[in-house]
């Protein structure tokens, strides 16, 4: 009986460290076989008394039994650690790498115009858009430049026929914007007018003769000289830096009087003079003024009652001194190198 534990322990203990299923199989034969130590012991049976024959073989059978369950349950076991074994080394990776998708970036130019309607909208405007092939009436005549006026020749520009042409300036669509809020009766008009515009000039490394521009429009009761330079101000700044101050100096537009050129103090050398700004500590951004009367009765308002004030800008000057291009034509010819430097993802 003592012999027969034994036995069962040790073909339990090498059962369970078993670890691979040919070993296994050995172990099957090493404690199963006919040569085997249930085989051994069972032979010793035929030197029993009779009567104890049967109880003796049940013992054995039962060992005999429960080895083989063991070898059952660790065959189950091990079976199952190789399949997994196998499924993980001929694993195959069917995912193919992919390519990394190449973020793409604004434009410095649409970064400058988005950052100028930014501010204009904090200040209650509205933007506004109008067509770039524009017709007459609106690009000149309403601006209080009427057919043959010399004025013509400053923005002598591309035709498309005898009565359309693609626009000089924005100042186009803020003439749309009058007539508009006239005809909807509204009192008090605040809106910007970003856009490409054409003319004929020099092309050079500040000049072309396809630009954009930023026009900006308020109209309304005791609207004054004080309030543009007020806002101009303000726009300064937020372009610039807190520190800039803006200045007026005399200027003509056929559609405001009076007119004003505007400066802001230089935001590289703080208005001591350097390379940027000439050494004059200030640099010219945008033409300004009140509207002339004229513009507004075309329009349909009676200018004894509402006055307003108009500004214009160059997108691309305004980005040249923010972000020190010296050449306008940078914008236009797609270099890559020179756009990904806007790149505010990477
Ligand atoms: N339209 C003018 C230009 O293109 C700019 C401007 C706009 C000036 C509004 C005064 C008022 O040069």
């Amino acid at each position: 009986m003592e012999h027969l534990t034994k036995i069962k322990e040790q073909a339990k203990t090498e059962i369970e460290a078993c670890e691979d299923n040919a070993s296994l199989q050995q172990l099957r034969i090493l404690y199963l076989g006919k040569k085997g130590p249930i085989q051994e012991v069972m032979k010793t049976m035929k030197d029993l008394p009779k009567e104890e024959r049967p109880a003796f073989g049940a013992q054995v059978n039962e060992v005999k039994n429960e080895i083989s369950q063991l070898l059952e349950e660790r065959k189950t076991i091990l079976e199952e650690k190789e399949m997994l074994e196998t499924m993980e080394q001929e694993r195959i990776d069917i995912t193919l790498s992919g390519y990394r998708p190449h973020m793409g970036n604004m434009h410095p130019l649409m970064i400058v115009q988005q950052e100028l309607e930014d501010i204009f909208i904090g200040l209650g405007y509205q933007v506004a858009e109008g067509p770039e092939v524009e017709c007459d009436l609106y690009n000149f005549e309403r601006a209080n430049i009427p057919k043959d006026h010399p004025a013509r020749d400053m923005q002598d520009t591309f035709f498309i026929n005898a009565e359309e042409l693609l626009r000089t300036h924005t100042t186009a669509v803020q003439m749309r914007q009058l007539e508009k809020y006239h005809e909807e009766g509204k009192e008090l008009i605040k809106v910007i007018c970003p856009g490409k515009v054409y003319r004929r000039d020099d092309d050079d490394a500040t000049h072309s003769h396809q630009f954009m521009q930023c026009e900006g429009l308020v109209v309304g009761k005791d609207i004054q000289l004080s309030d543009l330079k007020g806002t101009l101000s303000f726009m300064a700044k937020k372009m610039f830096g807190d520190k800039r101050i803006i200045r007026f100096r005399p200027s003509y537009f056929q559609f405001t009087e009076p007119s004003v050129e505007v400066d802001v103090s230089c935001h590289i050398c703080g208005g001591k003079g350097c390379h940027v700004c000439k050494g004059t500590g200030w640099i010219e951004i945008l033409g300004a003024g009140m509207i002339h009367p004229n513009v507004l009765e075309m329009a349909g308002f009676d200018s004894t009652k509402v006055s307003g004030f108009a500004f214009g800008m160059g997108i691309e000057r305004v980005a040249m001194l923010k972000y020190g291009i010296d050449d306008i034509r940078s914008f236009y010819t797609n270099d890559l190198r020179f756009l990904k430097m806007f790149n505010r993802f990477e």
